[in-house]
């Protein structure tokens, strides 16, 4: 029930079903009057207006700050493409001094010079970040001396099981395991900071038996869906946890479907021919870091609980576990414990 609240909550199931709604009436209407009633001109001021309302819709609301960032740090990882791009642009064009983690350095330093100048001179700084190496994210922390705003936004979606370099599932140690053990090192720098942890409302596609720590299961029959459910459902854990253990204003979120991104690429030629046709009722990448620009600057966002569409939202039972939360902590602890000198 609650998984069925939360889709018609989205401003992309709004946006599906108004335009299913019309698409369906003009079916029926032709089938019962056997012509089409409108004339050309009709149809297409018509068609040009169902088209405006389903984009309308499917934007949702939109956070628009006026915040002056001068004189602060915003970190964002993942910020080569999509939402982290998009929104480390923002940060940057409001005065922050913009930190983009990304895969390699030569061309963490272009995308910043490019961000430079899309900011009209902001300022960004562009390190090399992996996620899925421990050792990488050690040596990108060690170059950061000041955070006033971590977005752990990075994120990958493989389609069959592989590891990262210290042996962990991909996705649930590049999109968790990667931040969890970012933000650890950087917790010197963030008690007084706000953590936004990019997560997704496929996390509602976890079985309600939780996460297997020895992923037996996703070894012998890989779901790809399954294992980013994880990775997401952690990172909302995680959030709810530096809150609660730390008093650390740390915030989880969906940015809601966006199509213009990178992510999708990884995925299987069926699905991304279907979210090609799904561009109608998704965000652009500007609209789609509304959220996670809501979660770093405004006062409405809610310290410890996941966020979507601009607002403080419920998400699934299992997320809303607090002792699955403190003992994925610990698992998670133990795990990075034992592959590097804390
Ligand atoms: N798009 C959606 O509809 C949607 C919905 C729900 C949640 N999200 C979440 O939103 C976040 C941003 O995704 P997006 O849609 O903007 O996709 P995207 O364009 O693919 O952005 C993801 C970024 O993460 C980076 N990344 C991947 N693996 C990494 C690693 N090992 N180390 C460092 N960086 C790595 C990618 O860098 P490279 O260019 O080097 O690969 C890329 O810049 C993700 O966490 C995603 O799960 C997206």
């Amino acid at each position: 029930m609650k998984l069925v609240y939360a889709i018609f909550y989205e401003p992309e199931s709004i946006s599906a079903i108004f335009l299913l709604a019309n698409l369906t009436s003009v079916a029926l209407f032709s089938l019962i009057s056997g012509a089409w009633p409108l004339s050309f001109v009709s149809t297409t001021v018509y068609a040009i207006l169902v088209y405006l309302i389903t984009r309308r819709l499917a934007i949702g609301h939109q956070y628009i700050s006026n915040k002056n960032l001068t004189g602060k740090t915003v970190i964002v990882t993942g910020a080569a493409t999509g939402i982290g791009r998009a929104a480390a642009l923002d940060f940057a064009k409001s005065g922050a001094r913009v930190i983009i983690g990304v895969r390699g350095q030569e061309r963490a330093e272009r995308i910043a010079q490019d961000l430079m100048h899309e900011s009209n001179n902001g300022t960004v700084v562009g390190y090399d970040l992996d996620l899925s190496s421990l050792a990488n994210i050690k040596a990108f922390a060690d170059k950061v001396d000041r955070v006033d705003i971590l977005v752990n936004n990075a994120g990958t979606i493989v389609s069959s099981y592989t590891v990262t370099t210290d042996g962990i599932e991909a996705q649930f140690g590049t999109n968790y395991v990667g931040h969890f053990y970012l933000t650890k090192l950087l917790l010197p720098h963030l008690m007084q900071s706000r953590v936004v942890n990019v997560s997704s409302f496929g996390h509602y596609f976890v079985p309600s038996n939780g996460i297997d720590f020895t992923f037996a299961t996703l070894k012998n029959s890989y779901s790809r869906v399954h294992a980013y459910g994880i990775s997401k459902l952690a990172q909302i854990w995680h959030a709810s946890e530096l809150t609660r253990r730390y008093g650390i204003k740390a915030y989880s979120l969906h940015p809601g479907g966006v199509s213009d991104t990178h992510i999708h690429q990884r995925n299987r030629l069926l699905d991304r021919i279907l979210f090609q046709c799904g561009m109608v009722i998704s965000k652009t990448v500007q609209q789609g870091c509304m959220t996670t620009l809501f979660c770093a600057l405004s006062d409405d966002a809610r310290p410890g609980h996941y966020h979507s569409n601009c607002c403080v939202r419920e998400p699934s039972n299992l997320a809303c576990d607090q002792r699955r939360a403190k003992e994925c902590w610990e698992k998670t602890e133990e795990l990075i414990a034992a592959r590097v000198q804390v």
